[in-house]
């Protein structure tokens, strides 16, 4: 089992949804105001990917486990800027009443566990390709039992890469498959680093955009949807997560949101893009691709355990989207 990395410059083109352009026509706009790519995850939109670790080490632990990673909790501790986040339910004064740490978390290890199901079908069927778009601290090359010729390409910008090459360095942690890190900002035109990367648009692949679209302006979303179908033969899978409200300040004083905001600092509403939002499901179907969309309650009450509707719930817009593209 190997493992290879890929460097390329970070591009700086404007955060301004109005000023993705077109990346067929290979320019990008470059201003002050939008991050490199370089920063890590002590801030920004890099610090959601160690809430999501934090959740999946307090989801590892419980007795009652939706998904394990044994590796996330190493990424809570390994960065400054949560040296005081929980990584035990037991660590929490309120424990599972606690909005962030309880409900929250939940919904992350659900969501982990369905998409690893997900992969692991898709792998199943013979897909040997696999993409983690917006990787953050996914370490699904490292946990599940994938078959030693898979790759997984993981995608990110370099800084939240690069702090999660060190973690897991420093753990000595080896990849079940081929591993290869694509450091790219996904709203420049990510296309070539990620054939140059190796990846080959002739072999099925299964896709993952896991807490992803939401932080990306509604054209980048597009061109990612564009380029999925662009870059995959028959056989293909596709998997998102979406958020369907019109408007996400109404959710402003939510319990999650606002136990976010007011325990770890992270005003998850302010790093969402709030312009509006394609319907990808529907492009991925009018392309011919095979969808399904599910509200993560059903997955709770299929396994008996996580988030259940609440009011003025912040999760009521997430959607969890399934596609398959059909073999000719
Ligand atoms: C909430 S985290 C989810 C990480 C991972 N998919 C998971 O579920 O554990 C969001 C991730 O998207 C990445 N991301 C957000 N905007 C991005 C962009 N424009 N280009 C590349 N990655 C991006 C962040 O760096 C972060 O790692």
């Amino acid at each position: 089992m190997s493992e290879t990395s890929t460097t390329e410059d970070p591009r700086h083109p404007s955060s301004d949804p109005s000023d993705f352009l077109d990346p067929t026509v290979g320019d990008t706009t470059t201003t002050a105001t939008r991050p490199t790519g370089a920063e890590g995850v002590d801030a920004g939109v890099g610090l959601t990917a160690l809430l999501v670790a934090a959740a999946r080490a307090i989801e590892t632990h419980r007795p009652d486990s939706l998904a394990q990673d044994v590796y996330a909790e190493h990424f809570v501790r390994a960065a400054p800027a949560c040296a005081d986040w929980p990584v035990r339910i037991q660590q929490v004064p309120d424990g599972d009443d606690n909005p962030l740490w309880g409900r929250f978390a939940r919904y992350f290890g659900l969501r982990t566990g369905v998409l690893d199901d997900f992969l692991q079908r898709s792998v199943g069927t013979g897909v040997r390709q696999v993409v983690l778009l917006g990787a953050g601290l996914d370490t699904r090359a490292f946990r599940l039992d994938l078959p030693s010729d898979c790759v997984v390409f993981e995608v990110d910008r370099a800084g939240v890469l690069a702090f999660k090459q060190q973690v897991l360095a420093g753990l000595s942690a080896a990849p079940r498959a081929k591993r290869v890190q694509v450091p790219v900002d996904l709203r420049d035109d990510w296309v070539t680093s990620l054939t140059s990367a190796g990846f080959d648009p002739a072999a099925p692949s299964v896709w993952l955009a896991e807490g992803l679209l939401f932080y990306l302006p509604g054209p980048a979303e597009t061109y990612l949807i564009d380029t999925v179908d662009r870059l995959t033969t028959g056989g293909s899978a596709l998997a998102f997560e979406a958020k369907l409200e019109k408007d996400l300040l109404a959710y402003r004083d939510s319990a999650i949101y606002a136990a976010t905001r007011e325990q770890i600092g992270i005003d998850l509403l302010d790093l969402f893009d709030r312009g509006p939002r394609p319907d990808s499901a529907g492009d991925l179907a009018a392309k011919g691709w095979s969808t399904s969309m599910h509200t993560p309650f059903e997955f709770t009450r299929l396994r008996g355990r996580g988030p259940l509707p609440e009011p003025n719930d912040a999760l009521e817009g997430n959607r969890w989207v399934f596609a398959h593209k059909p073999r000719p």
